[in-house]
């Protein structure tokens, strides 16, 4: 039998639950054209595949989009030829249209190749160095296709937005990025990306370019009701059962995190299956939560033995105890040192992903992880 729970890459169709108010929200701020917008929410709380959601929901309207990971680019040329081929092939798929779009990078000499990973792919010779004028116009293309090709709106989703900053050393590209950008009046841009606090300052410090350019959609966990009903639909789906109870600790455990809650039912289902039965016991929810343990356990013990010791005994009081701010108590109880030297501890566990922050505080980001770091050294018992 087919698991009915997926977890990894984005989600779509019955994969996909609720997000109904995110996907209004985004959904008319868009439609509305009235500004970009700019999506924070936490790792693993369904971004992309939301944002995916509301894109092709705009390409059924006859809005053509171009959804954009710069995760996927290691540098600026890479990033340009590859924004540039999805740009040609929104509207140039046959061999004369990006003939004719040729001439809006012609320094640039473009060549194009058809039928590769893009409809339309294009190269480029850049001379000696990739220059700001260069990047700005590949980055302009968006506009003059959306007024003379589209002749209406375009609309651009830049996910992992905040990996712009590494494209290149030399070039200031945040600013080059944003001169374009507010310039153009046909194309909507949706920035987002995994690593919340990084987009936070670019959107949010007076210094940079970014500050205060979009609309802000803060994504939150679904509502629980919801996730329950997802998780026991799922399971009915394949002829199992379970009770309002196990599909309660479920949620809770996973903290009601779409990417956790996935991966512990898929768990459950497999202990089901392989006991050949059509009902969740108590069992199968400690046992699941165990095989997923078990299985990360390489995982979880290198991303701890990689942390010196002041992140280490940090990442150990966050687990056992996420907190908003961390009082004289807190530190002593938990061995915690000086403020300052937690304060640094604290912005490298949030840069290197570990811990989040939310309203509710920081905490460590993967709920299983924060078990995980939990675990005593050593087990009792009889030795086999
Ligand atoms: N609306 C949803 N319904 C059900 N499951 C979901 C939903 N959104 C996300 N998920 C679960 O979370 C996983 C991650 O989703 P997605 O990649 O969209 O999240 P993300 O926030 O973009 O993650 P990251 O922070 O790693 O970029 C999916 O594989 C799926 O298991
Ligand atoms: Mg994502």
């Amino acid at each position: 039998m087919v698991n009915p729970f997926k977890y990894g890459r984005e989600v779509s169709g019955r994969q996909f639950y609720d997000r109904q108010e995110a996907f209004n929200s985004l959904y008319s701020k868009l439609a509305g054209g009235s500004a970009n917008v700019v999506m924070y929410a936490p790792r693993r709380y369904g971004k992309t595949s939301l944002v995916k959601k509301v894109l092709s929901r705009f390409s059924e309207e006859g809005v053509p989009c171009v959804y954009f990971d710069l995760n996927r680019v290691e540098s600026l040329e890479r990033f340009c030829e590859a924004y540039a081929s999805a740009l040609y092939s929104l509207v140039g798929g046959a061999k004369g249209i990006a003939h004719n779009l040729a001439e809006y990078l012609s320094h640039l000499h473009p060549t194009f190749s058809f039928g590769g990973e893009f409809p339309v792919s294009v190269k480029f010779d850049y001379g000696d160095k990739m220059s700001s004028t260069s990047l700005a116009e590949v980055l302009g293309m968006a506009e003059k296709i959306a007024v003379e090709h589209v002749h209406g709106s375009i609309i651009v989703a830049f996910d992992e937005f905040q990996e712009i900053k590494g494209l290149s050393p030399d070039l200031p590209l945040e600013g080059i990025f944003r001169g374009v950008i507010q310039e153009q009046q046909n194309v909507r841009y949706v920035f987002f990306g995994s690593k919340t606090h990084m987009l936070k300052r670019m959107f949010g410090e007076k210094s940079r370019p970014f500050y205060k350019s979009a609309a802000t959609i803060k994504l939150g966990k679904p509502p629980e009701d919801q996730s329950r009903a997802f998780v026991a639909e799922r399971l009915a789906s394949c002829g199992i059962g379970v009770d309002e109870a196990e599909v309660s600790r479920i949620v809770e455990i996973s903290e009601n995190i779409p990417y956790y809650l996935q991966e512990l039912s898929s768990q459950v289902f497999d202990q089901v299956v392989s006991a050949e039965r059509d009902w969740v016991e108590p069992a199968d929810v400690d046992a699941a939560i165990k095989d997923l343990l078990a299985e990360n356990a390489d995982w979880y013990f290198e991303q701890l033995k990689g942390l010196p010791p002041s992140q280490r005994v940090l990442a150990r009081a966050l687990a056992a105890e996420p907190v908003r701010e961390f009082p004289a108590e807190y530190r002593e109880r938990h061995a915690l040192g000086v403020s300052s030297t937690v304060h640094t501890a604290l912005l490298r566990l949030v840069d290197a992903g570990i811990v989040e922050s939310d309203e509710s505080g920081y905490r460590i980001g993967d709920p299983f992880f924060a078990r995980a770091i939990l675990m005593p050294p050593g087990e009792v018992g009889p030795v086999r």
